[in-house]
């Protein structure tokens, strides 16, 4: 017979693992130089509204699928739409999409480890030459450093959902909090940080076109990790008694706080050395501003608080981001795990060692695809671009699945689950919700507009990436 559904054991503990997905690199980074170079306050606005009335109830919708059935995504739409047929697709869809994320996640995180040991070295002035990115990511030692990020990622997971994610997360998340409060109190008081904060927050709505807007739409649906099977599997573990609007409303407000204040942080330390720089020559790439960009300005900081408490700075950002980074991966490798053991009748460890073996192969696999293997680094011609594992990987998971699989949820529910089955699950545990307006709002809209959002998202980022 099989074992007892674990659950987590608070709904403070539910927020705090869903926020520990939520908030990632996405936030810490991406978020606010999309901001700076989009507008300002003016992006903050749009991104604001997106995560408020478009991806809240996606969230809704992803968390009561989960917890109605009592499943894994899979297990979850075969359940609730009576078996077979062409509804079984988006199930299979929200499993080896968060599959794939994980691995090209895991070796950009495995990076920042390798960042972290080299500035707890003191190796801070190396870190900030142009060739040293190039260098580390083809060095063999990335791959020790792969194993160990499995590992620890692992070990949490083999836990189970209440001793393993809840309990991780009931540390980490805290730990993250303070730490970005403590580093941004810090680069506020240096010189030149209002000339940051004043790009950051001062909008500037000439800037919106339609590519900005698309962009902070993905980014917000993105950095809910939504799309990714994820709110289905935490919702499975989520207690009846629990209430659904209430929780995803706290990890919305959760996420799009610790993205805002890492704008109050990545801001201030770029304009403390570059009072006049022209942030439109930002890197729009996360991968590019962590590991190319801020290297140079945690060097440069050592000239007013000196080597010693740059290193010291440099490190606690690592840290940071390898914090977020990692209770992220918790989640999203959680969900091939219960759908092997929900469908596959595998036990935890076994699930384990099975999705761990096949992420190690793909993951080096995206390792070496930045000249170790000629093969893999130019893997296909996308738009007539050479384009590497790693990139094809990213380009066909995140960048175009995602939001294919939130349309998918908003029409499974409405229409195919229907909405009085939604409506009992979302008054489940809150019947403050019934009735209210914001019940006649998710009701409508997951059912008309948002779904066409999502598609007009999928249609831009295939029209832009693919020709
Ligand atoms: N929300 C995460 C981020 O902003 C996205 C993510 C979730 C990525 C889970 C990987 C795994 O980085």
């Amino acid at each position: 017979m099989a074992a007892a559904r674990e659950h987590f054991g608070s709904r403070l503990g539910f927020v705090l693992a869903a926020a520990g997905s939520a908030v990632g690199i996405g936030n810490l980074v991406a978020f606010p130089v999309a901001a700076t170079k989009s507008g300002g306050g003016a992006f903050l606005l749009v991104y604001a509204l997106f995560v408020f009335f478009i991806c809240l109830p996606v969230m809704m919708a992803e968390l009561s699928l989960g917890r109605r059935s009592d499943k894994d995504p899979v297990g979850a739409y075969r359940q609730l739409s009576g078996g077979s047929g062409p509804w079984r697709i988006p199930g299979w869809l929200a499993l080896i999409t968060p599959f794939m994320i994980a691995v090209f996640y895991l070796v950009v995180t495995v990076w920042i480890l390798g960042y972290l040991v080299e500035t707890l070295r003191g190796n801070l002035d190396q870190l900030a030459t142009q060739a040293h990115f190039k260098q580390f990511i083809n060095s063999p030692i990335v791959f020790l450093y792969l194993v160990i990020v499995m590992l620890g990622i692992n070990g949490i997971l083999a836990l189970g959902v209440k001793d393993g994610i809840e309990r991780a997360a009931k540390t980490l998340m805290p730990t993250l909090f303070v730490m970005l409060l403590g580093l941004v109190i810090f680069v506020l008081t240096r010189e030149n940080a209002i000339v940051g904060i004043k790009y950051y927050l001062i909008p500037d709505f000439s800037q919106l076109d339609a590519r900005v807007v698309n962009n902070a739409m993905a980014q917000a649906f993105f950095s809910l990790s939504l799309g990714m099977g994820i709110m289905i599997t935490y919702g499975s573990y989520m207690k009846k008694q629990d209430s659904i609007p209430g929780s995803a409303r706290a990890v919305a407000i959760t996420d799009t706080l610790v993205a805002f204040t890492a704008g109050l942080l990545i801001l201030p330390s770029i304009f403390h050395f570059n009072p006049q720089i022209d942030t439109t020559t930002l890197s729009d790439s996360s991968a590019g501003m962590i590991f190319l960009f801020l290297p140079k300005i945690f060097f440069a900081l050592q000239e007013s608080i000196g080597y010693f408490g740059a290193s010291a700075f440099a490190s606690a950002f690592f840290f940071l981001v390898l914090v977020a980074a990692i209770t992220s991966l918790v989640s999203i490798i959680e969900v091939p795990l219960a759908t092997l053991r929900d469908e596959g009748g595998m036990g935890r460890k076994k699930s384990i060692y099975t999705v761990a073996a096949i992420q190690l192969v793909l993951a080096i696999g995206c390792a070496m695809s930045f000249g170790m293997a000629d093969w893999l680094t130019s893997f296909v011609q996308v738009a007539g671009k050479d384009t590497s594992f790693f990139a094809l990987v990213e380009l066909i998971f995140y960048s175009t699945i995602l939001p294919l699989n939130g349309l998918l949820v908003c029409l499974f529910v409405i229409y195919k689950w229907k909405r009085a089955n939604f409506d009992k699950e979302l008054q489940q545990g809150d019947s403050g919700f019934a009735g209210s307006l914001f019940q006649r709002y998710v009701n409508f809209s997951l059912g008309t507009f948002i779904p066409l959002i999502l598609l007009l998202v999928f249609i831009i980022t295939v029209a832009d990436k693919y020709f």
